[in-house]
């Protein structure tokens, strides 16, 4: 109706689309979830009570679908990294039918923005039945997955309208990486000093973000470069593999170019044969222990005229991105809030180009925002 698309148009504010709107307020509703994670107080990480000794997990597996899949992926990354416990993830659609091995106190986390997803769901019960203690990672407070968990870890993206999720997607991040450290303090890896720090990153994401929005206006104009081609790669490593994944993922959802993400290491057993002057390649790269592999990853991709976008925070942008197409200048940030930051020029990307290709960004064909059947 007339008065509903009013509505609809007076919600996204000076946004075109909800996508965009959603992408713009990652800052606040970031900052908003980790409000109930954290002790300001202390700088502290601050979980729900629950009547089960978190210490004592002995292993975690993670289920979800989409989006909160690769929030999975950082999660096991996270969590094995920081808590040191062993992590089996799964998308839900497989999981529920492998007849997985779950073992007495183990904790089955479900990561979800709806909390109704037919899968996720599914997958939720069946461990459920079989003893696991159930943690719920979750937007919709009053969805059935949230309605079902013995530990209630709630996103506070607000209401995500877009079919492709974004502001879920790094809440979610925020406050499984609020649980790493909590595992990670609990289980004797981590000490309160090292915690204390963990929690001061964490509160620094929100201006990360917004130092990461501030890439919107050069990334709009990237996009004209990414719309034309007919295949896109994606790469990362580490706990940016993941953000590969998922920037893939947008692209495919919203503009319908064909892109795939890929860990950089894995390339030359495969995608490198894909590689040409039309194949734009996106390089996730963020300073540490991996970046001088994954550049040399780059190297084989301009190698063999890969055009490439390069997006890190590394010193000397400029020299490293000598030869690309373009360079995203990301800001500094502890490895455990990259993902979040990435997220974003990723989502950019997507949003911009589905713009200019003129698709319909906030509901792309053959998509549903939230998947209640098989
Ligand atoms: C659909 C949506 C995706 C979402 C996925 C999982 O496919 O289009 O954006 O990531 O479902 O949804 P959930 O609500 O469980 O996170």
């Amino acid at each position: 109706t007339t008065s509903g698309a009013t509505a609809a148009a007076a919600e996204k504010g000076n946004y075109r689309h909800f996508m965009q709107k959603e992408i713009f307020e990652q800052p606040t509703v970031v900052a908003q979830t980790l409000r109930s994670y954290v002790h300001q107080a202390n700088n502290s990480v601050a979980l729900p009570q629950i009547d089960f000794d978190l210490s004592a997990v002995k292993r975690i597996t993670i289920v979800a679908c989409g989006t909160s899949f690769y929030a999975a992926m950082v999660a096991k990354y996270w969590f094995e990294t920081f808590a040191r416990v062993p992590v089996d993830i799964d998308v839900a659609s497989e999981f529920r039918y492998r007849e997985p091995v779950l073992e007495e106190g183990g904790l089955a986390l479900f990561i979800s923005q709806s909390g109704e997803t037919a899968d996720t769901l599914a997958a939720l019960r069946h461990c459920k039945a079989a003893g696991q203690t159930i943690g719920v990672v979750v937007n919709v407070p009053t969805s059935s997955m949230a309605r079902e968990a013995d530990l209630l870890l709630p996103t506070h993206a607000g209401p995500e309208i877009g079919v492709a999720s974004t502001k879920a997607f790094t809440c979610q991040l925020a406050v499984l990486a609020a649980l790493a450290a909590h595992l990670a303090v609990k289980r004797g890896r981590m000490s309160r000093k090292e915690e204390q720090e963990v929690v001061r990153h964490l509160l620094e994401a929100p201006a990360a973000l917004n130092a990461a929005l501030d890439h919107d206006d050069d990334i709009a104009a990237m996009a004209h470069l990414i719309a034309p081609a007919r295949d896109v790669l994606y790469l990362g490593r580490g706990p940016d593999y993941p953000l590969a994944l998922e920037g893939a993922l947008k692209l495919k959802e919203i503009s319908y170019i064909h892109a795939e993400g890929y860990a950089s290491g894995e390339m030359k057993h495969g995608p490198i044969a894909l590689i040409d002057e039309a194949v734009p390649v996106i390089v996730l790269a963020p300073s540490g222990p991996l970046f001088e592999k994954t550049v040399s990853n780059m190297q084989e991709v301009r190698a063999r005229g890969g055009q490439i976008v390069l997006i890190s925070d590394a010193a000397g942008l400029e020299e490293a991105g000598e030869g690309c197409l373009a360079t995203i200048e990301m800001p500094k940030v502890h490895p455990l809030i990259a993902p979040l930051v990435y997220a974003v020029p990723v989502q950019l990307l997507a949003y911009h180009t589905a713009c200019v290709k003129g698709t319909d960004v906030d509901q792309p064909r053959n998509l549903a925002k939230s998947v209640t059947v098989e």
